[in-house]
């Protein structure tokens, strides 16, 4: 409970750290043509739990003390973050009108812009990226690595994968391929640039490789899960649309018991893997923890 407490404490501040950053970073609502600045921060400020932020920071902190340096690297995961959300919510994909207990961004204000105001984050990403404070040598790997994460070889062959998939019933390797590249892949990225801007060894990273993938699974199969069972005022989105719309999901194909034993599953080896870190590791397990039993 304590621990719990500590973690929602602490993703506060630092998701406050991030969208600081952030405001700071993009240009004013006011500034010209502004509906699109408009459209872009609606959604990036709307809330959410700055997940991915805050693996790259905890990570980061298994190994150093500052928080400073990787700020930047962190909320350029929010921006690649925020923009797969609005293109995911538009018609054509999957046709969502809530996200972040708001009005999705093409609700608002139109596909048009917020197809744009997608395409403008994904840029910001790679910007912020580009102009932190940073080794050169560093700063081109973790573009690289991003732009690997998010293309046609990664989160939009998950995003393609899903929409191709919905009404039909996939072989279970297909839907692994889904969610280990529309989600899975975005979250183990943020485990790499924490672990990676703290000049960690090469044995911490392929542990902590294998840590993002099972967790990072867990997180979709989690997500899955609560479009059934998770209420929409709590979440923040609208429930029930996986099954409306046909998508392969975990519970779909392995029915909701059998995914919760293979989050849980997933859960643990992830945390025994952390073990290996000791106290270093103790927020990072809550999070983890927090992960299988999050209700938004
Ligand atoms: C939602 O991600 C999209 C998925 C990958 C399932 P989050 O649940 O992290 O959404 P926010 O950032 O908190 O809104
Ligand atoms: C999220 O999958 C994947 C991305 C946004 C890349 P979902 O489509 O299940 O996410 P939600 O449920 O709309 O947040
Ligand atoms: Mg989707
Ligand atoms: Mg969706
Ligand atoms: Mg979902």
């Amino acid at each position: 409970m304590q621990e719990k407490l500590i973690l929602k404490k602490d993703l506060k501040e630092k998701k406050e750290w991030i969208n600081i950053y952030l405001d700071r970073f993009l240009p004013r609502k006011d500034e010209y043509p502004k509906d699109i600045h408009k459209a872009l921060r609606h959604t990036l400020f709307a809330g959410g739990k700055k997940l991915r932020p805050y693996l790259a920071i905890q990570t980061y902190l298994l190994f150093k003390d500052d928080i400073e340096t990787i700020k930047p690297v962190a909320a350029s995961l929010e921006t690649l973050h925020t923009y797969t959300l609005i293109h995911d919510d538009l018609p054509e994909i999957d046709n969502d009108e809530i996200r972040r207990g708001k009005k999705a961004c093409h609700v608002l204000y139109g596909p048009d812009l917020a197809l744009m105001a997608g395409d403008s984050l994904l840029c910001y990403s790679f910007q912020i990226l580009s102009t932190c404070d940073l080794p050169a040598p560093l700063k081109l790997k973790l573009i690289k690595e991003m732009a690997e994460c998010a293309g046609d070889q990664g989160l939009i062959a998950g995003q393609y994968v899903d929409i191709i998939s919905e009404t039909k019933t996939v072989p279970k390797k297909t839907l692994t391929f889904i969610h280990h590249n529309k989600t899975a892949k975005l979250l183990l990225l943020a485990i790499r640039f924490g672990a990676l801007v703290a000049k960690a060894s090469k044995d911490d990273l392929a542990r902590l490789e294998k840590y993002g993938e099972k967790m990072g699974l867990a997180f979709q199969i989690i997500d899955d899960i609560l479009d059934i069972e998770g209420s929409a005022g709590t979440l923040g989105k609208s429930i029930g649309k996986d099954i409306e719309e046909g998508k392969a999901t975990f519970p779909s194909i392995y029915g909701l018991y059998e995914s919760k034993e293979m989050a849980r599953k997933l859960i643990d080896d992830a945390l025994k893997i952390l073990d290996y870190y000791g106290e270093k590791a103790e927020t990072l397990k809550t999070l983890t923890e927090f992960i299988y039993t999050r209700k938004f």
